[in-house]
């Protein structure tokens, strides 16, 4: 492995992005304003309609004004298929972005990263390389040079590992400030191409990794296991501030004051969800598995996260126990601010629990109410009024649970929130309010560990 900051660049001018969704859109957008010419293809139909409308299908804070440039430029497109793609372009580097979500097992499909390498290929007409961007399982790219012997195409066809960092929220910053870039291959040509489109970074000082293509599949895997362990040790922490009455908040405070320690990723809460740490860690669980080696350590991240999105459920039963007679008001069901991504979100486990137990719900959410209720058709969860404020939400509610940290929600102030919610019960699940001055305008208060 080499960490170098000096570079030579071969110069690469058309990109393709294939799968237009929190990555490919994203890392598509960003390449686009650095000034590459970008082709996008999305299979999903309502997608590829509203993107060629103009329109974000994602909330993602900065993508849209992004778009709207790199498309007056002319510097972005987008296609049904990779066969439409090549048909009016070139792409010398061809990422693929598409999902790859956990199969019932914990292990991950792979099925869209083989079908979008497969169409890519038969499509292309010229040398290209192929960028596996979406994380992947350890011995990916190898999969993917093996079905490509099998397509024999007539030109070269490179594949290089290029995993992604960003974080939803924030990816903007993120992809265009990025702690590392990671470059995983054996092909010489192939590797300076992909270098080449992140010259503009690495000429700022971050640091690039090239790598053999199973050391960047396993940096990417062990980053997400690496910083779920840190919230599910954290979330072992809270529940014994419980237990004794410490403040987990405190300890946190302590904590991040040790530069060993460091400060980030330290929160307690409902656990970690989202597309990916979930995933991701149980991919790792299951690769471990397929060789034999010993995955206690992650299977116990995993069952630990699983279990704390219910922290909060044992005490509101025992203090509701008419849950008839009970509403419920869940402030936020995104699995984290700034994203209406819903997807693992701890909402999701709590409603289904507490509709079964037979609360009544109310959903409040700035950005992922709409995820929500098509989430809720496809469970078959019915009961659960979505409203459009939080005011609307708490008014007549005897319980909140707070489960994403948006901002709106830390602005609540306790003296309107105390008008309409005096004598009942705030269950704090990202530790945002100050325990005291809640129960001092007469509201009872839980956090996590505190
Ligand atoms: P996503 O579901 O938002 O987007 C994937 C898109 O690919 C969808 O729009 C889907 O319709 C499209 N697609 C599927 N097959 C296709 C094909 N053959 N051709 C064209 N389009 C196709 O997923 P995402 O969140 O962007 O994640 C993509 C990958 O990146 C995953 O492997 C994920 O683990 C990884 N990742 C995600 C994040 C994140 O924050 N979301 C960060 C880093 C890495
Ligand atoms: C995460 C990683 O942070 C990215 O680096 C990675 O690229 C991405 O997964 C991926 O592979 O998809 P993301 O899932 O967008 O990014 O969001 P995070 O901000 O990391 O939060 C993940 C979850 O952990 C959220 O539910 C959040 O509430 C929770 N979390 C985070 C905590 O409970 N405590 C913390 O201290 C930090």
């Amino acid at each position: 492995m080499s960490e170098s900051t000096n570079h030579s660049f071969e110069e690469v001018q058309n990109i393709a992005v294939i799968g237009a969704g929190y990555v490919g859109l994203v890392s598509g957008a960003c390449f686009a304003s650095f000034g590459f010419k970008v082709d996008l293809v999305e299979v999903n139909a309502t997608k590829l309609a509203a993107l060629r409308r103009g329109e974000v299908p994602i909330y993602e804070p900065g993508l849209e004004g992004i778009l709207e440039d790199a498309s007056a430029d002319g510097n972005i497109r987008f296609h049904a298929s990779s066969k439409e793609l090549f048909a009016v372009a070139n792409p010398e580097v061809v990422f693929i972005a598409v999902g790859t979500p956990e199969n019932p097992d914990g292990s991950c499909n792979l099925d869209y990263v083989f079908q979008a390498a497969k169409d890519a290929v038969e499509a292309s007409k010229e040398d290209v390389v192929l960028v596996l961007k979406s994380t992947v399982p350890v011995g990916t790219a190898q999969k993917v040079k093996d079905l490509i012997r099998e397509l024999a195409p007539k030109h070269k066809v490179a594949v290089v590992n290029n995993p992604e960092f960003l974080k939803e929220g924030s990816a903007i910053a993120d992809f265009r400030r990025p702690e590392r870039v990671v470059i995983g291959g054996t092909e010489a040509w192939a590797l300076e191409r992909v270098k080449s489109l992140y010259r503009s970074l690495l000429h700022s000082g971050h640091a690039l990794f090239v790598t053999d293509h199973e050391t960047a599949e396993l940096s990417k895997l062990s980053a997400n296991l690496m910083l779920a362990s840190r919230i599910s040790l954290i979330n072992q922490v809270s529940r014994l501030a419980t237990a004794y009455g410490a403040d987990v908040k405190q300890v946190e405070a302590v904590l991040r004051s040790d530069s060993r320690i460091g400060s980030k990723y330290l929160y307690a809460g409902l656990g970690y969800g989202g597309s990916c740490f979930p995933k991701d860690v149980k991919d790792f669980i299951h690769i471990c598995k397929e060789k034999g080696v010993d995955a206690s350590m992650a299977e116990t991240v995993h069952s630990f996260n699983e279990s704390q999105k219910l922290f909060f459920v044992d005490d509101l039963k025992k203090s509701f126990p008419k849950p008839a007679e009970t509403t419920v008001a869940l402030l936020g069901v995104a699995f984290k601010p700034d994203t209406d991504d819903i997807r693992e979100s701890p909402a999701l486990v709590l409603t289904k629990v507490l509709r079964e137990a037979g609360y009544k719900l109310r959903a409040y959410d700035p950005k992922a109410i709409e995820n929500y209720k098509t989430w809720m058709v496809d469970e078959g969860i019915q009961g659960v009024e979505c409203v459009d404020s939080a005011k609307v939400a708490l008014d007549g509610a005897d319980v909140c649970v707070l489960v994403t940290e948006w901002q709106e929600f830390q602005r609540l102030s306790l003296g309107g929130l105390s008008r309409l919610f005096k004598g009942k019960k705030l269950y704090d699940g990202k530790n945002v309010f100050n325990p005291t001055q809640v129960k001092s305008w007469g509201m009872d208060y839980m956090g996590v560990g505190r």
